[in-house]
């Protein structure tokens, strides 16, 4: 298993705080953002990990994370020209794939949850996970029966069929950069990662699983001033780096 923290795009919903770095690089409490999905891949044993950022940010990320030595693990990093979907992860990320399994998380997410489990179980398909929230409609939302059979899947509705979120930490088999290669750009232009669940879903090998604790979405003020009150409260002290 394989991971890739996707943190490109240009942060433009945090401006001005994004004029000058990269809005996964913005603190939280003790730490630059991106540490913490960091530490949720590290926490779950998996070790190489390919970075995807804007070329702009690129020499940000070096100065901060370097080779990955000092946490133990290997880095690679990739740019993202354009912020054209998440999907595009697996497509950059393809020859660092090389046919493994991958654990992707936005570079934004930040979890109190332990996923060492979800991942160690995992053995193909597609896997995502739920978690209740009041505004689903600001997220990719998955619908499931009491068996939790995935049911539907659908990206930011305006009338959600449930009150569960997808939140950013994905899954999937190998099959993920052949699915990411053949989605097309939805209304907003962009590849959508509800599309490549479709994938998975359509074929039954989709599968969704409960988050526990904490899950934060810094993308605003308020999460990113929500996820730094948590994080000196709670998860700061959860962190391995
Ligand atoms: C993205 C995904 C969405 C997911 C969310 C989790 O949305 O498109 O399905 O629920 O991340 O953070 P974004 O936050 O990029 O708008």
């Amino acid at each position: 298993m394989k991971g890739i923290i996707l943190s490109g795009g240009r942060g433009t919903r945090l401006s001005p705080l994004t004029k000058i770095t990269s809005k996964q690089l913005l603190p939280i409490y003790n730490r630059p953002m991106i540490y913490y999905p960091l530490n949720t891949l590290l926490r779950a044993g998996i070790k190489e990990i390919l970075i995807i950022v804007a070329p702009e940010r690129a020499g940000d990320y070096l100065n901060i994370l370097g080779s990955g030595k000092e946490f133990g693990a290997k880095f690679t990093y990739e740019i993202q020209d354009k912020p054209e979907g998440l999907p595009q992860a697996f497509t950059i990320g393809e020859s660092f794939l090389c046919g493994d399994s991958v654990t992707l998380i936005l570079g934004d997410n930040i979890f109190e949850y332990d996923f060492t489990e979800d991942i160690r179980s995992f053995r193909s398909g597609g896997r995502v996970f739920a978690k209740e929230v009041k505004d689903p409609e600001r997220f990719g939302v998955v619908e499931f029966s009491a068996a939790m059979k995935v049911l539907s899947i659908e990206e930011k509705p305006k009338i959600p069929k449930s009150h569960y979120a997808i939140p950013g930490l994905y899954i999937y088999d190998h099959r993920v950069v052949q699915f990411s290669k053949e989605l097309k750009p939805s209304a907003r232009g962009e590849l959508e990662i509800v599309d490549l669940h479709r994938k998975y879903l359509e074929r039954g090998e989709l599968d969704v699983r409960m988050v526990a604790g904490e899950w934060v979405d810094a993308g605003t003020f308020d999460a990113l001033l929500y996820a730094n009150n948590l994080a000196k409260e709670k998860l700061a002290k959860n962190l391995l780096f």
